[in-house]
């Protein structure tokens, strides 16, 4: 048996530590690759402990952790900051990072950077770039540099101003022509998995099946190699309602907002923290500070 350290853990080919090979395998058994993202160390612990196979730092942290309207505001440095705290949380699953707007649009020369950024500082194993053939080039860049990168077709999220709005893709005959040029492509360039986000289950089975690359589908129906959605949306975490491909499985609002009434409602009664939540002094000490304290109003007196 070989033995081959992985990510600072040694990988004992038991099928624990999930890799891009391990995930082509999948694909080629028809075995569904779960996907989640997370943003910190809790959420990170939970989800990789819970055995999902991709844990993804997806720059959708833009809105659910940092408020903004939409993605394009947030930068590599912000970015890092949460890939680095999922790093911590992460043993078994494959850590893939998102490279927000801005990162890999300007020269392939920025986009390696600022993708080794993500593997050397964040410890990220894949990266995930938005964008159909046009992103080719700048994607076998990166994987010249030996990072895996991860494709993301439909619906992308970074493209929010060209495509004016939130649009499903793939509705007419053209987008489906060029969702499939866009899928050859970057399967062609090697990219270690693809996203298929917004877009026709019609359409999102026709690539599966062309391409020999994992397709991991959100809002893209069930025939895609496999799954992934926002953690925030399936506990429910979003404050508004949630898009219709989103099952929620969980209420963290229902829940986080019953526990907070209820520690604000025992400290206004007092009732919280009672002498059992308290620390006490050693017997010794507090008969010591009595005697003392006990001389004091004697000379007060
Ligand atoms: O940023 C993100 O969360 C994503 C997906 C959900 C695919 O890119």
């Amino acid at each position: 048996m070989s033995i081959t350290p992985i990510g600072g853990r040694l990988f004992d080919g038991s099928g624990q530590k999930v890799t891009t090979a391990s995930l082509r395998e999948r694909k080629l058994r028809h075995d569904p690759i779960t996907c989640l993202t997370a943003y910190d160390y809790a959420a990170a612990r939970l989800v990789d402990e819970a055995g999902i196979d991709m844990v993804l730092v997806g720059d959708s942290l833009a809105q659910t952790m940092l408020g903004y309207e939409n993605t394009l505001s947030v930068t590599v440095d912000e970015m890092l900051h949460h890939v680095k705290a999922v790093r911590r949380g992460v043993k078994n699953a494959l850590l893939l990072a998102d490279m927000p707007y801005g990162s890999y649009q300007v020269s392939a020369k920025d986009a390696v950077i600022n993708a080794t950024r993500f593997v050397k500082e964040g410890g990220a194993e894949v990266v995930k770039i938005e964008g159909g053939e046009k992103r080719a080039d700048v994607i076998r860049n990166i994987i010249d540099a030996e990072i895996p990168v991860a494709g993301h077709i439909g619906l992308t999220p970074q493209s929010v101003n060209v495509m004016g709005g939130y649009k499903v893709q793939g509705k007419d005959l053209s987008a489906i022509e060029q969702l499939m040029r866009d899928a050859v492509a970057l399967d062609r360039a090697g990219v270690a998995c693809l996203f298929l986000e917004g877009i026709p289950r019609e359409v999102a089975a026709m690539i599966t099946a062309e391409v020999s690359t994992p397709t991991i589908g959100i809002g893209a129906g069930p025939d895609c190699d496999g799954q992934v959605l926002v953690f925030h949306d399936i506990v429910n975490l979003t404050f508004g309602p949630p898009a219709k491909f989103v099952r929620r499985y969980g209420d963290a609002t229902g829940l986080i907002t019953q526990a907070v009434q209820a520690y604000r409602a025992d400290v206004r009664s007092r009732h919280y923290p009672s002498d059992e939540e308290s620390y006490h002094l050693p017997k010794d000490t507090k008969a010591a500070l009595e005697t003392v304290m006990e001389r004091k109003r004697a000379m007060r007196r």
